[in-house]
């Protein structure tokens, strides 16, 4: 017998169905949800199976069912279900759009032309053909229309939207992604949570060497425009984040810190500079002219 012709057919739809239905439901951001989470693997996984399983179980139900028809029976089922049913309609739009004369009815539309025995049909135009021209034809009035007779907006402006929206989502992304910086990307934090994040991490961490004004004491006086090690946002964050020269006392701050508290606190540092504290530390290293040459590297003197 045979059976569920279409099934090849309905596990596909099903499948690719609920899957829609999934990343419809599940926000993955720009990312497909099968791809982000593997449990949504895992469920399409159970899905497929569930589909095949339910196809098995229908399978084996019509032909118990058909087995306990009487011989007539299967004769009436099997010539019920061999009626193609399931292509007529696509069949039949298929020729409507085609348009063309079924082979027997060419008589009616062979041209008069006989050349040495090649005879030439009067065809219509295909309907899709001539559906397509009309819709182009609506297209072009309409962009033409929009774009030459009101001027909506020209490539220029398009991508100059185009960059200024990428640009919101730079900054949008930067504001997630901010624990991301390192030595290269870190800036200058100026917010005032930022600053007082920073201060927080200081007063935790630093002011048994440093002080809390930042004069210094076991380590160097941070108000001063001098730096051992270089000033600077790049060269204080390498400094807190990789430590001082060994022997020193300043350990490397990695371990204990994430990179944006190592920012906050960086930049904390930084308003050190120009204030007055109680007992401030003599200077010590160089004073530090920002020539934008990046890192002095922590082996500097
Ligand atoms: C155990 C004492 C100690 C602690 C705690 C300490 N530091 Fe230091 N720090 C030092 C010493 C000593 C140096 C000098 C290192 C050298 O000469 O190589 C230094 C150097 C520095 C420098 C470079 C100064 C320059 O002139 O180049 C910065 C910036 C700094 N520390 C920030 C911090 C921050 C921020 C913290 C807290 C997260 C911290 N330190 C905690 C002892 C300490």
């Amino acid at each position: 017998m045979e059976n569920n012709r279409l099934w090849w057919l309905r596990i596909p739809i099903a499948f690719f169905l609920i899957l829609g239905l999934m990343e419809f439901f599940i926000d993955s951001g720009n990312k497909l949800a099968i791809l982000e989470y593997p449990m949504a693997q895992a469920f399409m996984l159970f899905i497929l199976l569930l589909i095949i399983a339910i196809e098995l179980i229908l399978a084996a139900i019509e032909n118990v069912m058909f087995q306990t028809l009487s011989e007539e029976g299967k004769e009436r089922y099997l010539a019920a279900k061999n009626e193609k049913w399931e292509w007529e309609w696509g069949k039949r739009t298929y020729s409507k759009l085609l348009g063309s004369k079924p082979m027997e009815a060419e008589g009616e539309i062979i041209l008069d032309h006989n050349y040495d025995g090649i005879r030439e049909l009067d065809n219509k135009l295909p309907p899709w053909w001539v559906y397509m021209f009309y819709a182009s034809i609506i297209f072009g009035v309409a962009y033409m229309v929009r774009f030459h007779v009101f001027n909506d907006y020209d490539q220029v402006m398009e991508y100059e939207q185009e960059v200024a929206a990428a640009q919101l989502e730079i900054e949008e992304y930067k504001k997630t992604a901010k624990d991301m910086v390192d030595v290269n990307t870190v800036e200058l934090l100026t917010d005032a949570s930022d600053l007082s994040a920073g201060q927080a991490i200081f007063e935790t961490n630093c002011v048994a060497c440093h002080m809390a004004d930042g004069g210094g004491g076991i380590g160097p006086n941070l108000t001063d425009a001098n730096w051992i090690l270089g000033g600077g946002i790049k060269n204080v964050f390498h400094t807190i984040s990789e430590g001082g020269r060994d022997g020193k006392g300043m350990v490397a701050w990695k371990q204990n810190l994430k990179p944006l508290e190592m920012a906050q606190v960086a930049s904390y540092v930084l308003t050190f500079e120009g204030t007055t504290p109680a007992n401030p530390k003599e200077p010590q290293g160089d004073i530090w002219v920002d020539d934008n040459t990046g890192l002095q590297g922590a082996e500097g003197d």
